[in-house]
């Protein structure tokens, strides 16, 4: 069954108007490549970056959204409001929100789910700590994210998981093949127990993707694309990354 691949950069709080120079060939190498291509800045820059790449073949993605539709939330924003910016995507639960903002499981699961009711493609994140990967409770770990994250009415058109162990986020530092193929293998077999087309969801590795390192981790069985943070804000950084996964078979 085929899979959908895609190469998402996050930009996280870095980037301003004058990065979006480095759109351009972000853009074209998304033309040439098979792959969906996906950026997701600061909320500020979604809307700038969104007419910057016009009829482009490149995704513009939020980092957050609220899971209400609208309301008195001073500083956030709606999925809604992502959507009507622009946006085709949101990242959820990635592990900086879960540490800095106390979000759960379950405040995950609710984003995701006002994501999905926006029209917007959700990319659940799940990771775990070096402390749990050292007790040897990675799977219990990322087996108890996957339950709890996941949103009322995933399919594999509207949500990505994205696999991305804290330890290796930033760090330079990424697990073995053998690491990543065991969680991503759990991944698959628990998405096609729990979802009809749970085989065709797309899984993402983040981590330190690297050039360097891209076509090795895309060769891995059930690894789909990457969510890469540091390598996405440069094109000469991303644009060899997409082509690999490009090149990369499945
Ligand atoms: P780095 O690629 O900078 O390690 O970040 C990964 C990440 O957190 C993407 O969401």
């Amino acid at each position: 069954m085929s899979v959908r691949k895609l190469a998402a950069g996050n930009w996280k709080m870095n980037g301003d108007l004058a990065a979006l120079e480095q759109l351009d060939a972000m853009v074209e190498a998304a033309e040439d490549a098979s792959c969906a291509v996906l950026i997701c800045p600061p909320a500020v820059l979604i809307h700038p970056m969104v007419a910057r790449v016009a009829a482009g073949d490149l995704h513009v993605g939020g980092q957050d959204c609220h899971a209400a539709a609208s309301g008195a939330h001073t500083g956030d924003i709606a999925a809604a409001q992502l959507r009507d910016a622009g946006a085709t995507h949101v990242i959820l639960g990635h592990s900086e929100r879960r540490a800095d903002h106390g979000e759960t499981d379950a405040t995950v699961r609710a984003k995701a789910e006002a994501a999905l009711a926006a029209g917007l493609t959700a990319i659940v994140c799940l990771g775990e700590t070096e402390a749990e990967r050292d007790a040897g409770r990675t799977l219990d770990v990322i087996a108890g994210q996957l339950d709890g994250s996941l949103p009322a009415g995933a399919t594999a058109a509207n949500t990505v998981i994205a696999y991305e162990p804290v330890w290796a986020i930033g760090t330079g530092r990424t697990p073995t093949d053998d690491q990543i193929a065991e969680v991503h293998a759990l991944l698959r077999t628990r998405l096609s127990e729990r979802l009809p087309d749970g085989a065709s969801v797309s899984l993402l590795y983040g981590g330190s993707v690297k050039p360097s390192n891209a076509a090795q981790i895309f060769a891995i069985a059930h690894v789909n694309g990457a969510l890469v943070g540091g390598a996405s804000l440069k094109a000469e950084d991303f644009v060899p990354i997409i082509r690999a996964l490009d090149a990369a078979q499945g």
